[in-house]
């Protein structure tokens, strides 16, 4: 009798026994820390990151760049040249000099008739000038205004962008069609100032530019190189210079 007593309370024991150990494990699996098992999530693969391709081409015509250290060989003539219509282009001057690039005519002339329904009157003075050309004004402006003002304001042959015939150089009657400083001050040089880059042209010599583009502030001078360019140009601010070293 006193066996089995003892024999029940070992059965009772072990019983216990179990609660607890089976207890102990399942306090500790809640416990416990689970992330090692949980799933790592995957990612979606991400796009890689790339500049935006230019819309601009370096080698667009338009955009070529002839400056002091970016040179026209003596021999280069554009393939066609047009002469501007007659009616705005400054008398006095040689016709053959009043010539473009047929999209830089075409584009000039659009120009001159938005400014005209503004009421203001723009004519060109030269547009394309030959090598031999340039190297006669050069050689003039050296002998009667001396080397300074005319390593500011004149281009060597084979480094003026006229020769492209993508350049024109242009004035108003109030001023009586000079090229100087006072045309950014009147009215048609005001209109250019805001209106050229909507036909594709750009002011080419801006003031306090003269360090990267080699000259002066010309604000008659004008350069064709596109609408779309004109327009980044403009709104950036920028040279021409900068522009290329940008695309
Ligand atoms: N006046 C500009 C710089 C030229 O001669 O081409
Ligand atoms: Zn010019």
């Amino acid at each position: 009798m006193a066996k089995k007593k003892k024999n029940g309370v070992l059965v009772f024991l072990l019983i216990l026994l179990i609660f607890l150990v089976v207890g102990m494990f399942a306090f500790m699996m809640r416990t416990a820390d689970h992330s090692a098992f949980e799933p790592i999530p995957i990612e979606p693969p991400t796009e890689p990151v790339t500049e935006p391709a230019s819309v601009f081409d370096k080698n667009d015509p338009n955009l070529v760049l002839v400056n002091k250290e970016s040179v026209v060989d003596e021999s280069y003539e554009p393939e066609e040249l047009v002469y501007i219509d007659e009616s705005m282009r400054a008398a006095d001057r040689a016709p053959q000099y009043q010539r473009m690039q047929p999209e830089a005519a075409a584009a000039f002339e659009a120009l001159v008739n938005g400014a005209a329904e503004d009421g203001l009157t723009i004519k060109v003075t030269t547009a394309y000038r030959p090598y031999s050309y340039q190297a006669d004004l050069y050689n003039y402006y050296l002998a009667v205004k001396g080397e300074e003002w005319t390593k500011q304001y004149s281009a060597p042959p084979g480094t003026s962008e006229h020769q492209t015939g993508l350049a024109a150089d242009v004035s108003c009657p109030s001023i009586n069609y000079e090229l100087d400083v006072s045309f950014g001050e009147t009215a048609e040089g005001a209109w250019l100032e805001q209106h050229a880059h909507e036909y594709g042209y750009i002011l080419r010599y801006q003031e306090g530019m003269e360090a990267v583009t080699g000259y002066s502030y010309e604000p008659w001078h004008i350069r064709y190189v596109g609408t779309e360019a004109a327009e980044v140009i403009t709104e950036k601010g920028i040279t021409l210079e900068e522009f290329l070293g940008d695309i």
